[in-house]
């Protein structure tokens, strides 16, 4: 049978295969100039190599995140990506180390696994005080070995954030955080307030990255929203986050392909317009409340 489309249909077809937006664009991580697709992707859900490696080929997806759990599936994307790309990938390994003597063993061991000389970015993760002079230096010292490039900071205390972001501002050189990774979604939106006015425009800024977007999936929930209230799609949730001009790039955590596909649709998407915010503000309102 022969399928005819009128030109309505046609065009929308021609739209939807070369969508492109701003989310398409690679976005510059701060002051590391690490050039970064705006969706970074997490290792612990499981995702296989295979959607990795398309994700990194055809949607500059670029930011591998082997962490919080070291799984199989991204290590095999890395080892091969880096075989001929090496330069476009940015790797980021974790610490959990509070001691500053366990973080060099585990970050060479993590180095090793995935068959490269240096992480781009090693990820202070988890701190909700800040950092002990000795977990700093164990991390300077890594990037003075030139076993890691930057150094990120992950954790959940905002006013921490706002303190990292001034002393940034005030001596770039003392500061030993490049990048600044903290939760931000439609329903945690504190950082709004607490954390983003603390940073400037100005290329000496650390770079910007946000997790739980979809806050633990509870935005993808029908029975969260509010009544006659559709769920969010989690594209939705990545570009809200996206959509806020201080935010560099968002984690996603897919467990498989279809999660991988359906988060690369808010890149197409790009920013939420007035509507679709005013929608979604209320959704987490409803959902944090
Ligand atoms: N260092 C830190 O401080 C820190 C903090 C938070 C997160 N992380 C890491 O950051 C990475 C990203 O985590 P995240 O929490 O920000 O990821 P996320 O993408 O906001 O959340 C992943 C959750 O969303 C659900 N989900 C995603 N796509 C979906 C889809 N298309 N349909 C339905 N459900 C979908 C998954 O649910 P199901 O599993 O039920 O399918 C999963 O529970 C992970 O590697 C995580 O370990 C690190």
């Amino acid at each position: 049978m022969k399928v005819r489309f009128g030109p309505r249909k046609v065009a929308q077809m021609m739209e939807s295969e070369m969508s492109t937006s701003v989310f398409t664009e690679p976005a510059t991580l701060g002051r590391t100039g690490l050039k970064v697709g705006r969706l970074g992707v997490g290792a612990s859900y499981g995702i296989d190599a295979a959607p990795l490696e398309r994700a990194f080929h055809e949607h500059g997806v670029n930011y591998f995140y082997w962490g919080s759990i070291r799984r199989r599936g991204m290590r095999d994307a890395i080892r091969s990506i880096a075989k001929t790309d090496r330069d476009k990938l940015v790797v980021v390994l974790q610490s959990y180390d509070r001691t500053g003597a366990l973080m060099r063993p585990f970050h060479e061991r993590g180095l090793r696994a995935l068959g490269i000389d240096r992480a781009d970015v090693l990820l202070l993760g988890w701190h909700n005080s800040y950092p002990s002079r000795r977990v700093i230096d164990a991390a300077l010292a890594l990037k003075d070995a030139g076993l890691a490039r930057f150094i990120a900071i992950s954790g959940h205390e905002r006013p921490l954030y706002a303190r990292y972001a001034e002393e940034a501002k005030r001596d770039p050189s003392a500061s030993p955080f490049d990048i600044l990774m903290f939760r931000y979604n439609a329903a945690h939106r504190g950082a709004e307030s607490e954390i983003f006015p603390h940073l400037d425009d100005s290329p000496a800024r650390p770079g910007v990255t946000c997790y739980t977007a979809t806050r633990w999936g509870q935005l993808l929930d029908p029975k969260r929203m509010p009544p006659g209230e559709r769920p969010m799609t989690s594209a939705e949730c990545y570009r809200f986050v996206l959509s806020n001009p201080k935010v560099d790039l968002c984690m996603t955590g897919p467990k498989n392909a279809e999660q991988l596909d359906a988060a690369l649709e808010a890149l197409a998407a790009g920013p939420l317009d007035e509507d679709e915010m005013a929608r979604i503000r209320c959704i987490g309102a409803h959902v944090h409340g």
